[in-house]
């Protein structure tokens, strides 16, 4: 198993991955867009785990200056519940720690709450104090 930084060239073998893992994703066109943007401006604080060359998880970082966001935290499902998504979330913590955050943020889909005691056992906690609010400018 290794570890190392996502590269443009993974795009296709991760939208794969993704929907495999059952994440909430936006259109392809969207995905690859916002990948390619997420790259440029976190070039090395989104990772991916290998198994024989072969790319079977992901996490990605994104650090905005004041909080380090992850994204897309997804195995294929044969390599779930083995300790991989706990080795991905924690390299990715340091990266972005490494980067200055000091504190992470990131959405758990209401329809993917089983997965909450994961992220609960890696500290984190729902926000009692807010609501997320989103306004869309993406046109179909
Ligand atoms: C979320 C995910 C990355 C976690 O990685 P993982 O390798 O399966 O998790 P780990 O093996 O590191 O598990 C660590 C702990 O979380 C718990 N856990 C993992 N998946 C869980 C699930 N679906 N429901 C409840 N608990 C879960 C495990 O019981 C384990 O606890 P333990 O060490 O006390 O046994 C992985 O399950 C996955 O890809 N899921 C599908 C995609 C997804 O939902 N991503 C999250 C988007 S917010």
């Amino acid at each position: 198993m290794k570890i190392r930084k996502i590269e443009l060239s993974d795009f296709d073998d991760l939208y794969e991955l993704w929907k495999e893992a059952g994440l909430d994703m936006a259109e392809i066109e969207r995905e690859k867009r916002e990948f390619e943007m997420m790259i440029e401006l976190n070039p090395t604080s989104s990772i991916v785990l290998e198994q024989k060359a072969r790319v079977i998880g992901s996490a990605l970082g994104i650090f905005n200056g004041r909080r380090g966001m992850i994204y897309h935290l997804a195995l294929e499902p044969k390599w779930q519940g083995k300790g991989y998504g706990s080795l991905l979330l924690k390299e990715v913590e340091k990266r972005l720690q490494q980067r200055g955050a000091t504190k992470f943020n990131l959405f758990v889909s209401l329809e993917n709450l089983k997965i909450f005691p994961f992220y609960e056992k890696h500290g984190y906690s729902v926000m009692s104090d807010s609501i997320v609010l989103a306004k869309d400018l993406w046109k179909k």
